[in-house]
Parts: structure tokens; C-alpha cells; sequence
């Protein structure tokens, strides 16, 4: 488990959905069976907190996820919805949707990102109203940069966010410069999304070399590595149950300390590059 003072103690990997049921704001019923199957072999494996958004398939995976998890209690579910309006009832009707496809309260409701002409306080604002009405546990931001979350922590009024969601991936690692540090003080969770670089990462030549020591993969060894760090998880995606099997073996083992940090040297470039 990885513990955040403020947001608890969550499974160390998270699944991601994006792709799974269709695309931004499009159904496609086409995979359904495959990303079902994969998604319950996540759940079975022990893989209990999954990522989501009204926007995944115009709902669509969430659907799924309500079909994956027929029969399973202890699920967090993190959904996000479209920051089209901030308007208290607007966001309550949007969350309640999600509710519904999700058959199940969410863990944790984001918007997926702060809306143009738009200070972080509306977003916490808009965020604390549809919890404090009980549609979801927690609160959390995404996309943001260290000085909204800064920012969002003293104008928090009933409940404070309990966790950051940002790109966070070993060739994208421009958050360890502030918002990881930040989160790791405030005890918030930090869920880093697209940690395989949209799946780049399972072709690393030097991630494999590494992985041949322990016998696992490139991927298994990548979600390794951010398994490490303080307050930092990584979401996921896989719609296949082999992927997700390689996923779940991320875990349970841990690299040593010489190969962790050669990972992070030949890495490091990224803290400063970005694309
Ligand atoms: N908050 C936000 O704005 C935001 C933005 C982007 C993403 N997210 C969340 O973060 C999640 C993860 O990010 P992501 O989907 O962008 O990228 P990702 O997790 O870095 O990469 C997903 C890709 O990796 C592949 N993959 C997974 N396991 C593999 C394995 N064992 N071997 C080889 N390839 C493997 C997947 O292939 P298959 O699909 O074929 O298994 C998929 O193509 C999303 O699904 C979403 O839930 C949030």
C-alpha cells in the first residue's frame, strides 16, 4: 500500500481507462468482452483502485468497470468529469451520472482539468459542494501546476484535496521539480498518469537490460521503479487481461537500490526535457 496522510493508504498501482470503451466522448462497444475480462483480472489480482472519467467512451468505461466489478466491495474509483461548467448543480448532475454508470459511489472526483478563465478556488469550490453532498469520499486535482495546488489549499472552506493527478512518466519528469515535493509535505497523493509514456516505455532497450536481473519485463520494471518514491502512484492502462497479469507482477519485489538509481541517471534528462 502507499499512504498520503490526507488521502490514506491506496493500493502501490493504479488502472487506467482511457481507451477502454471508446475514445474522448465516443462509444465503441466493439472490445467490450476483452476489456472486461482484463479489468476483473486486474481486480482479481489485488489491483483495487481504478482511474475513469465521464469522458472515457462517453461514459462507456465506466460502464465497464460497473460490469468488471460485479461482486467486488472494495474498489476506489477515481472518475473525472468535463470542467464545462462549474455551476454547483451542473457538476452535481455530471457526478451523479457517473454514480449511476459506476453503480457504486466514486472514491475520489476530479475535474479533468482547470477551465480556461477559471482560478483553482472556483474548481475546489465547485468539487467540495458535490461532496459535502455525498456523491463521492474525496476530492482531487488534475493537471495542475504546484502553484494552484498552493494556491487550492488555503482556499479550501469544508474539505481540503487529497490528491494531485499530472503526467508523471521516467521520460516526463517535470513534476519532480515542484508538485511531487509539494505533495510528499502536504501528505497529498500524487497519481501519475501515463507512466508507460502511452506504452513506449515497454520497448526501452535499457529498461529490459535492467529487468533481465530480476526476470520481469520492461514495463514490470518501470512501474517498479515509481513504486519507491513517496506519495507517488501510477495509473496504469492495459485492455488486455496479459497486460494487466504483467501489470499486477509490478509489484511484490523491488529493484535494488544501485539499479533504482541508475534508472533515475539514465532518466534524469527528462526532469528538464519535455515534448
Ligand atoms: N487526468 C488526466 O487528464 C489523464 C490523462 C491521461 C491519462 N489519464 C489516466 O491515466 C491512465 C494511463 O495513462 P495512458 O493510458 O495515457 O498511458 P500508459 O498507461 O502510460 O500506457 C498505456 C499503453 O501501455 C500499453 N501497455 C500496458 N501494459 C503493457 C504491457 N504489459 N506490455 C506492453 N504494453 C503495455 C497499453 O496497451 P494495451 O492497451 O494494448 O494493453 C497502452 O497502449 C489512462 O488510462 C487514464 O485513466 C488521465
Amino acid at each position: 500500500m502507499k499512504c498520503a496522510s490526507k488521502a490514506g493508504c491506496v493500493p502501490e498501482i493504479g488502472l487506467g481507462t482511457f481507451g477502454i470503451g471508446g475514445d474522448f466522448w465516443r462509444r465503441d462497444n466493439s472490445r467490450d468482452f476483452e476489456a472486461v475480462k482484463a479489468l476483473r483480472r486486474g481486480f482479481e489480482l489485488g489491483l483495487r483502485l481504478v482511474d475513469t472519467s465521464e469522458l472515457y467512451g462517453e461514459g462507456h468505461a465506466e460502464e465497464l468497470i460497473k460490469i468488471a466489478s460485479s461482486g467486488i466491495e472494495e474498489l476506489l474509483v477515481i472518475t473525472k468529469i468535463h470542467p464545462s461548467s462549474l455551476e454547483p448543480g451542473e457538476v452535481y448532475k455530471r457526478l451523479l451520472g457517473s454514480t449511476e454508470r459506476l453503480g457504486r459511489r466514486p472514491w475520489m472526483v476530479m475535474l479533468h482539468w482547470v477551465p480556461v478563465g477559471y482560478h483553482i478556488c472556483d474548481v475546489v469550490k465547485a468539487l467540495e459542494s458535490a461532496v459535502a453532498k455525498g456523491l463521492a469520499d474525496n476530492f482531487g486535482l488534475s493537471n495542475v501546476t504546484a502553484s494552484q495546488v498552493s494556491a487550492a489549499l488555503t482556499c479550501t472552506k469544508r474539505m481540503e484535496p487529497v490528491a494531485i493527478e499530472n503526467k508523471y512518466s521516467l521520460r516526463y519528469r517535470r513534476d519532480e521539480l515542484d508538485v511531487i515535493p509539494l505533495a510528499q509535505r502536504e501528505g497529498l497523493l500524487y497519481l501519475g498518469y501515463s507512466p508507460l509514456e502511452r506504452g513506449a516505455l515497454a520497448l526501452d532497450s535499457f529498461l529490459a537490460s535492467i529487468g533481465r536481473k530480476y526476470n520481469k519485463s520492461a514495463v514490470q520494471v518501470a512501474l517498479n521503479w515509481y513504486v519507491k518514491i513517496p506519495n507517488v502512484v501510477p495509473i496504469v492502462k492495459a485492455s488486455s487481461a496479459s497486460h494487466v497479469e504483467e501489470i499486477a507482477q509490478s509489484i511484490g519485489w523491488a529493484l535494488s537500490e544501485e539499479d533504482w538509481k541508475l534508472i533515475d541517471k539514465q532518466f534524469y534528462i527528462y526532469r528538464f526535457q519535455q515534448y
